[in-house]
């Protein structure tokens, strides 16, 4: 897709991956749309990006504030070219640590606003035969390790939230784009405190990257129209074992990962 003049969405906009995005994109001569619920965060960015952004202050665990969203952005915009599904929050928490308001608030943002925020879209998008749906994801949705029961399984709902899409979206002319990057220097572990301590010690071996990093691989897979893209390229080795070797993974996740204390 050439992404001079289209409209991306993109979610999370105000901090790490998403603000990086929204710089990259403007790059490559799209519009953006910012949303996330810090307001004053995205003014900040729009003032930079010099009238190439466009703010949407929204709490995206809301159904409500999502179709109120979507209504102004087409009234405002119009129907986005490329929506990048990256807002997320989750503490990592056993089972026997959470509440179910935990498990709710976990599975709110990322997983739930994914899907309300492509439903909002998707039928303008279809009409249309154009378009490109981008979810940010994360290796525990291959790689399960413990300690983080309502993050993981939210993240293994936005891996089967992109296999439904790619089967509803076949022929229509709307792609589906998964971004998979390992741990990223963003402010998410200083957002979600009490994670960080418990990355699994067999994930040293692949590389930090920084949210400029992953915005660069995000625009230039939606510009590709290309289906997946991990980084940094020792996180395909990650994947791919836990793609061969299934038992194996898990038991080195159980094994270097975090223990009950
Ligand atoms: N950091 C990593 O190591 C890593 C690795 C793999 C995948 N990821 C994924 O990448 C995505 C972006 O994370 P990041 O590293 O850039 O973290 P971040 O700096 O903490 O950014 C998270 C973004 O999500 C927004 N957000 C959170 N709850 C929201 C809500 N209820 N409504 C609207 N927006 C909300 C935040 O904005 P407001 O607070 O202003 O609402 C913020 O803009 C997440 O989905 C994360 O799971 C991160």
């Amino acid at each position: 897709m050439d992404l001079r003049g289209k409209i991306v969405l993109i979610t999370g906009a105000s901090s790490g991956i998403g603000a990086a995005a929204a710089r990259e994109f403007v790059r490559a001569g799209a519009d953006v749309a910012l949303v996330a619920r810090n307001a004053a965060r995205l003014n900040e960015l729009a003032k930079e990006l010099d009238g190439a952004a466009h703010v949407f202050p929204a709490d995206l665990g809301d159904p409500d504030e999502v179709v109120a969203l979507a209504a102004e952005v087409k009234a405002r915009l119009g129907v986005p070219d490329v929506i990048v599904n990256n807002a997320g929050a989750g503490r990592w928490l056993f089972v026997d640590e959470s509440t179910p308001h935990d498990f709710r608030a976990m599975a709110a943002v990322p997983y739930l606003a994914a899907g309300y925020v492509t439903c909002a879209f998707a039928a303008d998008m279809v009409r249309r035969g154009s378009g490109r749906i981008v979810v940010v994801n994360s290796p525990v949705s291959r790689a399960t390790w413990p300690g983080a029961f309502g993050y993981a399984a939210a993240r293994w709902g936005l891996r089967g939230l992109v296999n439904a899409l790619r089967a509803d979206l076949r022929g229509t002319g709307v792609g589906v784009t998964e971004v998979m990057p390992g741990k990223v220097s963003s402010d998410y572990f200083a957002n979600n405190p009490g994670s960080e301590e418990r990355v699994p010690a067999v994930s040293a071996i692949v590389p930090t990257v920084t949210p400029e990093q992953v915005a660069r691989a995000l625009v230039a897979a939606t510009a590709r129209d290309r289906r997946r893209v991990l980084l940094p390229l020792m996180l395909r080795a990650v994947a791919a074992q836990a793609w061969l070797a299934p038992r194996l993974t898990d038991w080195l996740m159980g094994a270097t990962g975090a223990k009950r204390r």
